[in-house]
């Protein structure tokens, strides 16, 4: 065999590139090493987190239960036979494991593009530790292009439409969605958020506001990110 016939067939230096999908993957894999034998997992809604409870129920016998953020949630840890618990039945959770819309470096996030924000808060509330999933699409300088979810009681919504417009918002009405509450969504668009801490607290003011997907005040406490080489730890 020639060195150029070598050289024709020989696979070029490979670069390992994943996939956002593969990425998702690998962080959901990582954050197995965050779940202790007995303990209760608080458990977020998506698609990455989708990908954790199937990690998870490979090892669903080691765990007491799982907390879910969601009614999505719960049906899926249901399905592999991992007892959903209530959150009112539990005082101490040791890690709730979610996914972002948008984090930066100072794990401040946006959260809610599954509509699930409010559960997510309170068991993020809960939770001593905040372990965020996601790939790197995720990670941003400035949070504010995804549109920032705001979960409102539904006789409240144009009320708070126009007081967010007031804050210099533009709120979009999320259609034919109804979130586990009851509730609806509205979408803020073309925020660029400078300091997401005052503004978690000042829209949680507006009269008729559930929560926000900012979650600023309680960010996460270790980041999983997924990138082109693999999973990178973020705390
Ligand atoms: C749902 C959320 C999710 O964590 C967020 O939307 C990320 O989802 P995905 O893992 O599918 O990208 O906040 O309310």
């Amino acid at each position: 065999e020639s060195f150029s016939m070598r050289a024709l067939f020989q696979e070029p230096i490979i670069k390992i590139i994943m996939t956002q999908d593969e990425q998702k993957q690998a962080v959901a894999q990582a954050a197995l090493q965050y779940v202790q034998v007995g303990e209760i997992i608080g458990i977020g809604t998506g698609s990455t987190t989708n990908l954790f409870i199937d990690e998870l129920a490979k090892i669903k016998h080691k765990i007491e239960g799982a907390v879910a953020s969601s009614e999505a949630t719960a049906a899926r840890l249901k399905q592999h036979g991992i007892e959903v618990l209530s959150l009112n039945s539990v005082a101490d959770l040791p890690v709730y494991i979610d996914g972002a819309d948008e984090i930066t470096r100072n794990m401040h996030m946006i959260k809610g593009g599954g509509g699930a924000l409010t559960r997510e808060k309170i068991i993020a509330a809960v939770a001593r530790k905040f372990i965020c999933i996601a790939d790197q699409s995720k990670l941003v300088k400035v949070l504010g292009k995804f549109p920032l979810p705001v979960e409102v009681i539904p006789m409240a919504r144009s009320y708070v439409a126009r007081e967010i417009a007031l804050l210099g918002g533009q709120p979009a009405w999320r259609q034919d969605f109804t979130t586990d509450n009851g509730n609806v969504i509205l979408d803020i668009h073309n925020l660029n958020i400078m300091n997401p801490v005052e503004l978690e607290s000042t829209l949680n003011q507006i009269t008729g506001v559930v929560t926000n997907g900012l979650f600023a005040r309680r960010g996460a406490d270790v980041l999983l990110m997924g990138t082109d080489q693999g999973v990178e730890t973020i705390t």
